[in-house]
């Protein structure tokens, strides 16, 4: 990530499970947030969404373009000078099997929206490093360029693509940009989770109808269908043993009826409690639950302070279930919650990335710098 809020040249590994960890406004929200928006590239959303996060003019690093010694020193304060380079907001990521990077600026001066940020660059290829050989897909300015599986050679898909629009939604045909297409697919599934509410008027505090859900849609709306077809189809047993492990004793129905919803059966009481009675520790851990026991995991899943309201005594049991979901995909959990990032450590192999805040800029000092190269303007 470089140019994005606090995040003026970040580039971090992770593992199979990251826990991103740092002190207040050491830069854990602009690192989730920069992953959302690489998703949203691959769903349209990303210039409407930094457009409305205040456009590239309040998004952008805050800070001066180059910070010298003796600034960090001391001996001179933090000045703004005359930007030498472009404005530029640049995002990416790669793994074993592709990787992509996107870098926006502002629109042509005669532009009416001059905060919409305009695309600039794009670029897809296949493996960890962008290189000559192994790029696939380019995007310059209006111009979309594929390269033929069949014999290397380059072809223009698109002349005069809106720099509003993504060469990931609007190249990635199924034919011809094969590799686009599945690219885009991949990412626009990653799964974000940071609005699991638990409030009395909680979305997943409501009754729903029960129906085939693999997965639990990003405010918990559709629980007790996401739990009912986790028990149907999924790893039933891992769901009950999760609930068990919580809360010894208890166990979770779906009541009868097409309107019927999720009941916990908990020792001592007469009757079972639905999700507008739970509690709201019991909710969150239900929520957290039900999205990573989902029958249908993703490439990646980033939560965000998942722990919210759960009692500490609890982190044990979410820590192994973010164990368990890491074999089958990649996990972030932003946190600075001690009780779990110590369950963490001590259930499994945790990749930790612990920000900080040097001079305005966020820095992850302890993790090593992946190598990266940023396609050019
Ligand atoms: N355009 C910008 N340029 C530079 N820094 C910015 C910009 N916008 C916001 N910041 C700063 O970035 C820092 C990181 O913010 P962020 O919200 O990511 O912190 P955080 O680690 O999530 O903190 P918390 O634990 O309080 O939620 C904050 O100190 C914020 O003031
Ligand atoms: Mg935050």
């Amino acid at each position: 990530m470089s140019g994005y809020r606090s995040l003026r040249d970040l580039g971090v590994s992770l593992g199979s499970l990251t826990v991103v960890t740092g002190a207040n406004g050491s830069g854990k929200t602009s690192l989730y947030r920069s992953l959302r928006l690489l998703s949203e590239a691959a769903q349209g959303r990303l210039v409407a969404t930094l457009a409305a996060e205040g456009g590239l003019s309040s998004t952008l690093w805050a800070g001066p373009e180059a910070i010298g010694r003796s600034v960090r020193t001391g001996l001179h304060p933090v000045q703004g000078t005359a930007r030498k380079a472009p404005v530029t907001l640049r995002m990416g990521f790669s793994g074993d099997d592709y990787g992509y990077a996107i870098d926006l600026g502002l629109p042509v001066p005669s532009y009416p929206f001059p905060l919409d940020p305009a695309i600039k660059v794009e670029a897809m290829w296949t493996g960890e490093l962008l290189g000559r050989t192994n790029l696939f897909a380019e995007r310059r300015g209006p111009l979309v360029q594929l390269r033929r599986a069949r014999d290397g050679t380059w072809r223009d898909v698109m002349t005069n693509l809106s720099p509003f629009d993504s060469m990931v939604t609007h190249c990635a045909d199924p034919e011809d940009g094969a590799e686009l297409f599945n690219a885009r697919e991949r990412m626009r599934n990653w799964r974000f989770y940071d609005a699991l509410r638990t409030d009395p008027d909680a979305p997943a505090r409501r009754p729903g109808v029960i129906t085939y859900t693999p997965v639990l849609s990003g405010d918990g709306a559709d629980l007790s269908a996401a739990i009912a077809t986790i028990h149907a189809i999924g790893d039933a047993a891992a769901l009950e043993e999760a609930v068990d492990q919580a809360f010894p004793g208890s166990r979770l129905e779906i009541g009868p009826g097409d309107r019927g919803g999720l009941l916990l059966h908990q020792h001592g009481l007469l009757r079972p409690l639905g999700p507008a009675e739970f509690s709201d520790g019991t909710l969150r851990y239900l929520l957290l639950v039900a999205a990573l026991l989902s029958p249908r995991p993703p490439e990646l899943m980033v939560l965000n302070e998942p722990e919210g309201s759960l009692h500490p005594s609890l982190m044990r049991s979410l820590a192994r279930l973010l164990l368990a979901a890491s074999r089958r995909c990649q996990i972030i959990v932003v946190s600075h919650n001690e009780a779990l990032i110590g369950a963490l450590h001590s259930e499994g192999d945790v990749a930790a990335v612990r920000l900080h805040k040097d001079f305005g800029e966020t820095v992850a000092p302890d993790v090593e710098t992946p190598r990266w190269v940023w396609p050019k303007r």
